[in-house]
């Protein structure tokens, strides 16, 4: 599963491979790790849900191929997946602190109540690397993308889409992800600070655990009380909710969709993008987060704190700790006009994947074959 990783993102994330690029001090926080580890080291990594296809499909895949590459095929993964529940990811983050993983690399599905897990693998001396979501307690480092930016390029998007009508008396709807996941609120925030002045948000939801149905339920909540054909836009904060609020939108009866955003770029989502249904995506590296974080995870368990500093220069605050080191990855929108220099260019799809039978016509029209 090694692709090609070249995509039009801005070069800070390229920061990454500078293995001795002269960053000097050692890391802050790497009290209670163990730093002589050599090659043969477990890293536990825990996902937070499979019903967003990014987690199994990249994530997983692309990190354990780079503790493999980083080890020289000597180090193992543990993972483990918590379907959105937090009390399983407190179970499986419990065996890997009972079976003595060397690092764990966590995903929180709750980062409020995953401080607490954080907490004990910290007092049985096992080093946490947050992963994408900002867990509560003390990590000894983040990895994720710029979630300000993910939402600023949304709502830049949907602004855009609404051209000459964007006066700030367009009515749109907010579909914001989970209450519990920190960079939902990121997401909202840097939309927010793109539609503030420019649209009306006439409803405003927080979907709770990202679930596609909870959308498309609050899709149907917010047509019955505007109208179908009062809504400019929607602001749905990743692909799952966006195909609930479309399907929402087209049970009321709606044939002309009007703008509708999302996230991760996935399969369904592309293709919604080339049929003109979903009006945009974001576009996340996954190969290059994973990556930084199995190289965050291997530098912290080995002692290498030169090459971990050089790897999370930026610092974060998360509610229970200030300055963490931290590496954020740019991002793209994803739109009709760069389908093929992101998703296919970086090997996530083949135009055969995204031009199935149903969307051969559609793919044709724009020139994607
Ligand atoms: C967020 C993550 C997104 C997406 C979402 C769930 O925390 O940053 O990429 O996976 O969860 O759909």
């Amino acid at each position: 599963m090694r692709r090609r990783i070249a995509i039009s993102v801005a070069a800070p994330a390229m920061s990454l491979v500078l293995a001795g690029c002269g960053v000097l001090g050692a890391s802050e926080s790497g009290d209670g790790a163990s730093p002589t580890k050599g090659n043969d080291v477990t890293v536990g990594l825990l996902l937070p849900e499979t019903a967003n296809t990014r987690y199994e499909q990249f994530d997983y895949p692309y990190f354990k191929a780079k503790v493999a590459e980083l080890t020289r095929d000597q180090g193992h993964v543990k993972y483990a997946n918590a379907e959105a529940s937090a009390s399983k990811q407190a179970d499986q983050m419990q065996q890997m602190i009972d079976d003595q993983v060397d690092v764990i690399v966590l995903d929180a599905v709750d980062a409020k109540a995953a401080g607490e897990s954080v907490r004990k693998a910290k007092d049985a001396g096992i080093p946490v690397i947050a992963y994408d979501r900002l867990a509560e307690g003390p990590i000894d480092g983040y990895i994720s993308f710029d979630n300000e930016l993910v939402g600023e390029v949304q709502g830049r998007s949907l602004v855009e889409a609404l051209g000459d009508n964007a006066g700030g008396s367009d009515t749109i709807v907010m579909m914001n992800g989970s209450p519990t996941d920190p960079n939902a609120k990121q997401f909202k925030a840097g939309a927010l600070a793109e539609l503030n002045g420019k649209v009306t948000i006439a409803e405003s939801y927080d979907t709770k655990d990202w679930k596609p149905e909870e959308a498309e339920a609050n899709m149907a909540e917010a047509i019955g009380k505007l109208g179908k054909d009062n809504i400019a836009g929607v602001y749905a904060a990743n692909d799952g909710m966006a195909g609930g609020v479309i399907k929402a939108l087209e049970d009321a009866g709606l044939e002309d969709l009007p703008p509708i955003t999302g996230q991760d770029a996935e399969l369904a989502g592309v293709q919604r993008i080339v049929t003109g249904d979903q009006y945009m995506s974001v576009y996340k590296s996954y190969p290059l987060e994973a990556e930084s974080a199995a190289e965050m995870a291997l530098a912290r368990v080995q002692g290498r704190d030169i090459q971990f500093d050089a790897l999370a220069r930026d610092k974060v605050d998360s509610p229970t700790h200030k300055g963490i080191p931290a590496q954020l990855v740019p991002v793209v929108a994803l739109t009709r006009d760069n389908i093929e220099s992101t998703v296919v260019a970086d090997g996530f799809f083949e135009i055969s994947d995204i031009c199935t039978a149903a969307y051969e016509a559609a793919c044709a029209e724009m020139g994607l074959k």
